[in-house]
């Protein structure tokens, strides 16, 4: 059998040519990168979770009609999914401080925010990802007006979502990120979601203890990622059945 060719290899994640026109593989690795590399571990396990809860997310998307990429999980660490133009830029919706607003600002971790408030950030490595205005991103060419307009109104409606769903199992959704792709249906462009949704690219607090269930347990050093992702799965009823217990993650740098 041919090897399938590799498109794209990123920090978590390898893309690769898909079995139809306009289709990609994703694949999921159990690599954990935080702060842009500067910290890097093998988490076994994470890749199976975050395919798992991926698919869970943009499913539950799809049937509500907020359009994915997502199409269907292959086996336990691959999903197919459509071929999208990504839009340069990362949407963040936040509901509750916390990370890099609550340094910024000096807002304390926990404060409940008034309104859901979105920011954008260029994805760009080299440069660290930093926060852009909407005016950058029109002015520099990475969106225009009208592709804004909708990363919002599907980050808003993604975080709509997500919020009920974590809720019905007693977790907090604090802050999420998602990123947006350009598809074409005959002469119509617009955005759908894509990439991925799971605790690697959002906050998970427990409604009660405030524990965390998400990557700042990595960025860190709170305790055991795997375990974490697990319980989110576990309560979600999507955990893998060969995922009984949680590894142990080993730092290689
Ligand atoms: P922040 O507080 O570090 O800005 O992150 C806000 C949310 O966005 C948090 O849930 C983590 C997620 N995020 C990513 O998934 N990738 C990134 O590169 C960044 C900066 C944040
Ligand atoms: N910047 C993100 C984080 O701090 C992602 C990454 O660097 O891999 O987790």
């Amino acid at each position: 059998m041919a090897r399938r060719k590799k498109l794209f290899e990123g920090k978590a994640k390898i893309l690769y040519e898909g079995p139809e026109p306009g289709t990609l593989v994703q694949y999921f690795k159990d690599d954990a990168t935080a702060f842009n590399s500067r910290k890097k571990s093998v988490v076994d396990g994470k890749g199976v979770l975050n395919n798992r809860l991926s698919e869970y997310f943009m499913n539950g998307l799809n049937m509500i009609g907020v359009p994915t990429h997502f199409i269907k999980r292959i086996n336990m660490r691959e999903q197919l999914i459509r071929q999208v133009e990504i839009i340069p830029l990362e949407v963040v919706v936040r509901n509750v401080a916390a990370g890099s607003l609550s340094e910024r600002f000096g807002i304390e971790e926990g404060s409940a925010l008034p309104r859901p408030m979105i920011e954008f950030y260029l994805k760009n490595d080299e440069l660290d990802d930093p926060m852009v205005t909407e005016e950058h991103a029109v002015a520099f060419g990475w969106a225009s007006q009208h592709d804004l307009d909708e990363m919002v109104a599907l980050a808003l409606r993604v975080n709509d979502f997500l919020s009920g769903v974590m809720l019905a199992v007693g977790i907090r959704l604090v802050d999420l990120k998602i990123e947006t792709g350009r598809v074409w249906d005959n002469d119509f462009q617009r955005l759908i979601v894509a990439d991925e949704i799971s605790p690697d690219s959002c906050r998970l607090w427990d409604i009660t203890s405030n524990r965390k269930f998400d990557k700042d347990v990595f960025r860190r050093d709170l305790g055991n990622l795997a375990e974490a992702y697990t319980e989110i799965a576990r309560r979600l009823g999507v955990l893998p059945s060969n995922i009984t217990h949680a590894v142990k993650p080993h730092v290689i740098n």
